[in-house]
């Protein structure tokens, strides 16, 4: 019999009942084991590249390709594993060599060349899922530049593998920011 009067209970109450129950599964949800699931999808909600990057598309001679990266890059693949250690001690080298004066030495855009640079040194940061998942579009950014400003492009000075190398250790320090 208690039963059925909960059942009716249920009844008269309608929304009202309805909505506690939805206020007490909200309170009891984010509680367990909710931090690993956060650092799972930290990588996922996709960083906006700049205004300047955005019009990309244009601005670079090539033939555009799928997405406006030209030919020659679209489609390129990192020939590193981003979290291979070694290609990340490597690609220090590069950064420190040739990235961080303007990129930061651990990559917020704020090296000590950055000062007065309009537009400023991207923070690198903000990048860890285009450098794991548009690696075409970041490889070419290095190669060619961004016109109109400082950004140079490193496909005269640095080998192609310095060049992966580079992006693999900006990727590395991209998830060390946002894993901390
Ligand atoms: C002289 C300063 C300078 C140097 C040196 C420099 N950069 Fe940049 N970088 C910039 C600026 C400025 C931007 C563009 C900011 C914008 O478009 O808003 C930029 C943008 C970028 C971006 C952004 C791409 C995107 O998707 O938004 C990447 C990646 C990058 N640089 C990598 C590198 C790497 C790798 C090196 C070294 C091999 C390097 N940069 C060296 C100034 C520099």
């Amino acid at each position: 019999m208690t039963k059925d009067r909960w059942k009716l209970a249920i009844i008269g109450l309608g929304l009202g009942l309805a909505t506690l129950a939805a206020e007490a599964g909200q309170c009891g949800a984010p509680a367990p084991g909710a931090t690993p699931e956060v650092t799972t999808t930290l990588a996922e909600p996709s960083p906006t590249p700049s205004p300047v990057v955005a019009a990309l598309g244009t601005a670079v001679s090539g033939t555009p390709a799928a997405g406006g990266i030209p030919a020659p890059y679209a489609g390129r693949r990192n020939p590193f594993t981003l979290d291979d250690p070694s290609a990340i001690n490597e690609g220090a080298l590069v950064y420190y060599g040739n990235c961080q004066f303007c990129h930061g030495s651990k990559g917020k855009g704020d090296g000590p060349s950055a000062t007065g640079l309009v537009p400023p040194p991207t923070n690198l940061t903000v990048l860890e899922y285009l450098f794991a998942n548009q690696p075409d579009r970041e490889f070419w950014i290095v190669s060619e530049g961004i016109p109109g400003t400082a950004m140079p492009g490193f496909k005269d000075r640095l080998t192609e593998e310095q060049r992966w190398l580079a992006l693999t250790y900006e990727w590395n320090l991209a998830k060390q920011a946002n894993r901390q």
